[in-house]
């Protein structure tokens, strides 16, 4: 059976953007496993998600909320979800933040408990995938990394990689040597990981 890969690219550069790259070696990195994939590839830099609105509350209520449903049905088809996230002003790019609020559906990818919120994805792994220009991992500056965690697993999805590309905008070369160790990354995360027939 093949596996579903949601890709999801959300810097502004297009495929010029370093996260775009680092996701493609990872989807390469998959492949060269001999794994067959079914690939979703969404690139919010040329098909931008709008922002949420009460007018897209009206629509869910309606049963007319297109794209949001379809971007929900990607997500819940998706075995593995591959997030590129490069930071921008210290946070995701907002056209990653406008996906984020509209895959959140009560009832749909949570709900509510008597407990609390509860995430009703199950069994995906993600890779978040985050390219920064400068150093923040376990500074106060990187908010995206724990509104991510907090963000995925109030959707279910706690299997989650972090892979960081740091301080690609300094000197030396700080970049290369960052694009490589994210890639080594890579290819270790994927030589670990188990697709559903060796799992059967
Ligand atoms: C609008 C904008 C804001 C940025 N903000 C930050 C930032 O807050 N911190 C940082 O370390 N790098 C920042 N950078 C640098 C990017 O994180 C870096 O260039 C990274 O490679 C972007 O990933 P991408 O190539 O996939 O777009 C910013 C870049 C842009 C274009």
């Amino acid at each position: 059976m093949a596996t579903t890969v949601l890709h999801i690219d959300s810097s502004i550069f297009g495929g010029a953007g370093v996260s775009n790259q680092l996701g493609q070696h990872l989807i390469a990195n998959i492949e060269a496993r001999g794994e067959e994939l079914n690939v979703t590839h969404r690139d919010l830099s040329v098909e931008p998600v709008p922002h949420f609105s009460a007018e897209t509350i009206t629509q869910i209520g309606e049963g007319k909320a297109e794209l949001a449903d379809t971007l929900i049905a990607e997500l819940i088809a998706a075995d593995v979800l591959v997030l590129a996230a490069p930071m921008y002003n210290f946070a995701i790019p907002s056209s990653l933040k406008a996906w984020f609020d509209h895959v959140a559906r009560a009832g749909t990818t949570f709900k509510y408990t008597e407990n609390g919120p509860v995430g009703l994805l199950k069994d995906k792994k993600v890779f978040v995938l985050t390219t920064r220009g400068g150093v923040h991992l376990g500074a106060a500056s990187d908010t995206q990394s724990a509104y991510l965690k907090t963000m995925l697993g109030f959707l279910g999805l706690n299997d989650v990689v972090f892979i960081y590309a740091e301080g690609l905008n300094m000197s030396g070369d700080s970049r290369e040597q960052a694009i490589s160790k994210a890639q080594a990354e890579i290819h270790s995360h994927v030589q670990q990981l188990r697709f559903s027939e060796e799992a059967a």
